[in-house]
This record gives structure tokens, sequence and C-alpha cells, in this order.
């Protein structure tokens, strides 16, 4: 029988009973609804709402129980609606009267918000100590490649020179932003609905500072209408992942085009490569483009939550059943994203030679051809067309700008000496670059090591 089989005469209809269920995809919360009772019971002792012998039977049983589940002993499936059901169910049988009482001055409604905030709560530490060891990767690639050099890019055209250091920097700083987006989202999300009732509270004397503090809460929520209606913590988390994802995303489209056959400026080791059925010689970098492609479904869990909240009247609707299947398949999908990236990351193989050999080629350094006459006296839009004319000189000479005669050179503009070469070469070229947060910022201070 359900929980609420009391005042139900007919049997339920059997797609009814399954279109209701949640239990096939909440039960990962189990942790959570085992410690979120044990709380409420030790309370409901504490304050003589039920006897202290009742409540340690009670706290007694579901500790059996969550060792039972842990050691594989007791499997949570079965007809019970939800994990909630579930656990009431295990624990009545084990323990008897008792076991009835634990929901004594609670509800569904606020027992699954607390359960899904710590849930939530829960996965967000994770991600945050994952995100951390996602930076150290980058410390140590930023912190070995101040003197890699790449050709930086705008459009996907070359446009000046840079380093992998610098290159590598850009992530850490997108993630360092995600990590303290998540400490944000926690700060906020870090109150206890529970005791709220189905919505208005209850006429048993709760303590809910106590059960807050008990279960790592700032504080218990304010208003118990907006306990159980609330959402918006999950949204949060859920954009913050999209976030990352998106960062991900990013820097995997990165790693495709540099494993790809024109740039070979990596080779992804192959724990992080797969094979092609007809053709053999392939190698195809399979997780970058699925960390890629999966963002799409991070995205969309966002969008469905976002369109399952929208509209609903207060307090409790069973839409909000609807917030688990996206949440946890974000959750899942982003924080193996976060560890398969940290692992390519830190078997990649960086082509140095041919990444420095790019950033030589395709005119990276016209810019400094013009800086260099600036500082002869040209004006910068004066230099920029002779600088214009000259990339055209070469282009017909197909050579580089390193490669042109002093001769040629002067052609164009007699302003220019002997000293370009040394002013345009690619190390002066980084080095020059030390405006706050530049590339010749992090290769002053790796010399200086
Ligand atoms: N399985 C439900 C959920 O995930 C639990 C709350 C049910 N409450 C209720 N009044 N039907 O939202």
């Amino acid at each position: 029988m359900k929980l609420w089989g009391g005042r139900f005469t007919e049997a339920e209809d059997a797609l009814t009973e399954a279109f209701n269920e949640s239990l096939s995809f909440d039960k990962r919360m189990y942790k959570q609804d085992i410690k979120g009772s044990i709380a409420h019971a030790r309370m409901l002792g504490k304050q003589g709402i039920i006897t202290t012998e009742d409540s340690d039977a009670i706290v007694n049983g579901l500790e059996g129980i969550l060792k039972d589940i842990e050691e594989g002993r007791l499997v949570i499936e079965g007809d019970a609606e939800d994990i909630h059901s579930f656990i009431e169910a295990e624990l009545t049988e084990r323990i008897g009267e008792a076991g009835k009482r634990l929901h004594t001055g609670r509800s569904r409604n606020d027992q699954v918000a607390l359960d899904m905030k710590m849930y939530t709560r829960d996965h967000l530490d994770m991600m945050m100590g994952d995100l951390q060891s996602l930076i150290e990767a980058f410390d140590r690639l930023i912190a070995e490649n101040a003197e890699t050099f790449m050709p930086g890019f705008t459009h996907l055209q070359k446009a000046q020179p840079t380093t992998l250091a610098h290159h590598m920097g850009a992530y850490k700083e997108m993630f360092q932003r995600d990590l303290s987006r998540l400490g944000d989202t926690r700060d906020r999300l870090n109150e206890c609905p529970l005791g709220a009732g189905a919505f208005a509270g209850t006429t048993y004397p709760l303590d809910r500072e106590y059960t807050a503090k008990k279960l790592g809460f700032r504080k218990p929520t304010n208003n118990s209408m907006d306990s159980v209606s609330d959402r918006d913590y999950l949204l949060e988390y859920v954009f913050d992942l999209a976030t990352i994802q998106m960062h991900l995303s990013r820097l995997s489209e990165e790693i495709i085009i540099w494993n790809s056959n024109e740039y070979q400026f990596v080779r992804i080791s192959d724990a992080y490569s797969t094979g092609s059925s007809i053709m053999p010689q392939k190698k195809n970098p399979d997780i970058a483009e699925l960390i890629r492609g999966k963002t799409g479904r991070v995205y969309g869990a966002l969008q469905s939550l976002m369109v399952v909240m929208k509209g609903l009247p207060l307090a409790y609707n069973k839409d909000m059943q609807e917030d688990k299947e996206f949440a946890f398949d974000a959750m899942d999908t982003v924080a193996n994203s976060v560890k398969l990236m940290q692992g390519m990351l830190s078997t990649i193989t960086w082509n140095k030679e041919r990444m420095e050999d790019s950033a030589k080629r395709g005119f990276t350094n016209a810019t400094d051809v013009a800086d260099y006459l600036v500082r002869k006296g040209v004006p910068f839009r004066t230099a920029h067309g002779y600088v214009g004319e000259l990339v055209l000189l070469c282009e017909e000479k197909k050579c580089s700008l390193d490669d042109l005669s002093l001769e040629d050179y002067r052609k164009v503009c007699d302003k220019i000496d002997e000293d370009i070469y040394s002013a345009i070469s690619l190390e002066t070229c980084v080095k020059n670059r030390r405006t706050k947060g530049a590339p010749g910022e992090l290769l002053v201070t790796a010399s200086e090591d």
C-alpha cells in the first residue's frame, strides 16, 4: 500500500503508477534522505514529541539501513513510490511501530526539498574539489610553458604570437571564476528547509535551528511556503555546471583543432582517443568531441528546469519531481567531463617545435614591425600602411617578414635599420608584451626564477 493509501478505495492504474514513481531516479539520494531523517528523529526525541526510546530505535534502524545499502545487502528496488517511501517502509518493517512515528511533523514536501538540497550541496562540494584538481593541471602547464611559443588567433586566423602558458592561463581564469561561482551558490543554498512541513509548518514544537545545525546548514529557511517551493538553488547550480561545460567545450574545440592533421600542435594520448571501424590509420579525439557535444544536454537540463518552474503556483506541485532527472544528468555529465579533461590535459603531448614554427609563419609579428616604426617616430596609422605593403611583398616572395632583406624593407620605409630583425624575432615579440596579463609578463617571471 502507498504511504497515502488510507483515503483511496480503488487500485492505482498501472500506467499511473509508472508515470508517478520516482524511485528509479531518486534512489541516488538515499544517504541524504537517511541523514535528514536521523536529524529529524533526534530532534523529535529531544523535543519530547516522541519518546527517546522511539527516537533511538528510529536512529538505530536508519543507521542499519544505511549500512546495509552501502554494503550491498539492501538493494533499493520494488514498488515504493519514491526513496522517502522506500526508506520509511523498510524502517517500519525493521523496527515496527516506532518507525511509523518518524514522519511526525514532516511532509515529503520538506523532506524532498531537504534531500535535493543536500544532494546538490554534496555534489557541489565534490565539483569544487575536481575543479581545483583541473586548475592544478593548468598551473603545471603554465609553470612549464612560459617560453613555449605559439600563435594566438582571432577569427581563427593567426594574429599575434603568444605562449602556451598564456593560453592555458586564460582557461585557468575561467575555471577559477567557476570555482568562485560555486562558492556563491553554496553560500545561498545553505539554509535548511526541514520543518517547513507541507508548506505551513506544523503544530509540533519542532526545533528547526537544531536540525539545521545538525545537517550542516547555516540556518533554517525563513518562510515555510518558500522552503518547499524553491528550486532556485538547483537552477543556479545547473547554470554553474552549464558554464563549466561551456568552458570545457571551448577547450575541447581547441584541442580538436590542435590535434588535427593540419595543425599537429598536440597529440592526445591513446587513453582519450578511439579508432575507426573502417579507416585503420585513424585516431580520433572522441572524448574531446563528446565533452563538446554533451554541452547540449547540460544546456538542455538548464532550459528544462527553467520551464518546469515557470508559472508554478505555490507551494509544492508534483511538477517539481521533474527537477531530478535533468539535474542529475547535468551533474553526472559535467563531473565526468571535468575529470576526463584533467586526465586528457595531463597526458597530452605538446608539439612545441611545430607550435613555435607556426608562430613564426603567418605574419604574427606584423604588429611588431608597425610598433618598431612607431618607435622610430612614424605615426601608428602610417606604420600600419607600410607594414601592409611589406606583407604584400612577402606574399609575392613567399617569405615571412623576418626573411625580407634590409633593402626590401627600405624600399617601403627608409627608417628601417638592421635592428629590425631582433625587434621582430618571436622571442622579442612575446617578451615585449609586458602589460599586465600579457604573455611577456609570464616570460619575465619565468626567466627571473
Ligand atoms: N517524489 C516526490 C518528488 O520528487 C516527493 C514529494 C512528494 N510529495 C507529494 N506531496 N506528493 O518531488
